[in-house]
């Protein structure tokens, strides 16, 4: 690499944030939706979302030159296909993503410092609580989180169901199942199969409109809970996508154990991740790591880190199944 080109790489990770935040700005006031019926200016859009034309049309114009939204002759903007995407309608949509990035974690890796020094969560400096205290809270919030966790691993799951064969199980028990995204497309890929959603009161009363909206209230029933506490007994699969990840280990352990006592004798524990590799590659968990050290409180592992974890609570590492993307599904049986 030449030195100008080290220098614009380094410039460009630095400065990073500037199109996230402005990608944050267009996506928390829905411009992508004002675009659907076609291109506006500056100033229609300015009306519409209550804000200034002349720098709503700076903010456009500095996206259109990364991509996202294209301006014409008539200094009207319209859709590219990476702002399609920051419509709210779209299967895979990233706008929750954008605007929960933006907001609460930026506030967070504002004080990233914090963290490397002490170990401790920078959400709960900057916000006074932990993360999931805060979001029940904040309704609205905890909302587009939920749309944020589909927007992220939406697609994990068509590769999920690609790389596992779920033919045997009879019931999967989807524990932090969120707002049923996962759980309903897994159904719907098994028809004789049926499904429990677990997760926190106020997430499950959300969920129960997505789980109607999949035809599928008869065949997934919805329990609300807390992990620490204890998880629904008798089905054959215990699936977690993204749970351990959120915790630390002593933590991580109550909710491995909590599956232990739940568990039937020859039902498998199915724990989806990101494994950390070995050396300097690149990866993205290794950044996911440092949103857990900062946000929940959690840290992305190697191998031997889950296989130890999972000794501690009981189970063995039987196999570990690669998927398309950097998600490995890891499943134990009870030892
Ligand atoms: C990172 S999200 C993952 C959501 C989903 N599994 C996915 O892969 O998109 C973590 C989930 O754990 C749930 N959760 C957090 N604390 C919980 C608790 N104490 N008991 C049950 N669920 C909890 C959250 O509400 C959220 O849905």
């Amino acid at each position: 690499m030449t030195e100008t080109a080290s220098h614009q790489q380094l410039d460009q990770m630095i400065t990073g944030y500037w199109s996230s935040q402005a990608i944050y700005a267009a996506a928390s006031l829905g411009i992508a939706d004002l675009l659907v019926s076609g291109p506006q200016t500056a100033e229609q859009l300015a009306a519409a979302t209550d804000t200034n034309a002349g720098a709503l049309y700076r903010l456009l114009r500095a996206l259109a030159s990364v991509g996202i939204f294209i301006e014409n002759e008539q200094q009207k903007f319209g859709l590219t296909p990476l702002a399609e995407f920051l419509r709210s309608d779209v299967p895979g949509s990233k706008r929750a993503l954008a605007m929960m990035t933006g907001d609460e974690h930026f506030q967070a890796w504002g004080e990233i410092l914090y963290s490397i020094r002490t170990g401790k969560t920078s959400f709960d400096k900057v916000f006074e609580k932990p993360f999931f205290e805060y979001l029940p809270e904040h309704p609205d919030k905890a909302q587009v989180f939920d749309q944020a966790m589909t927007g992220i691993h939406g697609r994990e799951t068509g590769e999920i169901l690609e790389s596992y064969d779920f033919s045997e199980m009879k019931t999967l028990l989807d524990i932090g199942g969120g707002n049923g995204s996962n759980i309903s497309s897994i159904l719907q890929k098994y028809p004789e199969m049926k499904g429990i959603l677990f997760d926190l009161p106020h997430v499950v009363e959300r969920a129960q409109a997505h789980i109607k909206q999949a035809g599928l209230s008869d065949r997934c029933d919805l329990i609300e809970g807390s992990f620490f506490a204890s998880v629904p007994e008798g089905a054959d699969a215990y699936f977690m996508r993204h749970i351990i990840h959120d915790w630390d280990d002593e933590k991580s352990l109550t909710i491995l154990r909590q599956c232990h006592a739940a568990m039937p004798k020859n039902s498998k524990l199915l724990v989806v991740e990101s494994i950390i590799p070995e050396g300097n590659e690149q990866f993205a968990g290794k950044f996911l790591d440092l949103v857990m050290l900062l946000i929940p409180g959690g840290k992305e592992r190697t191998v031997e880190e889950y296989r130890s974890l999972f000794k501690q609570a009981g189970f063995e590492l039987e196999r570990i199944i690669s998927t398309e993307s950097e998600l490995s599904i890891l499943e134990c049986v009870k030892c």
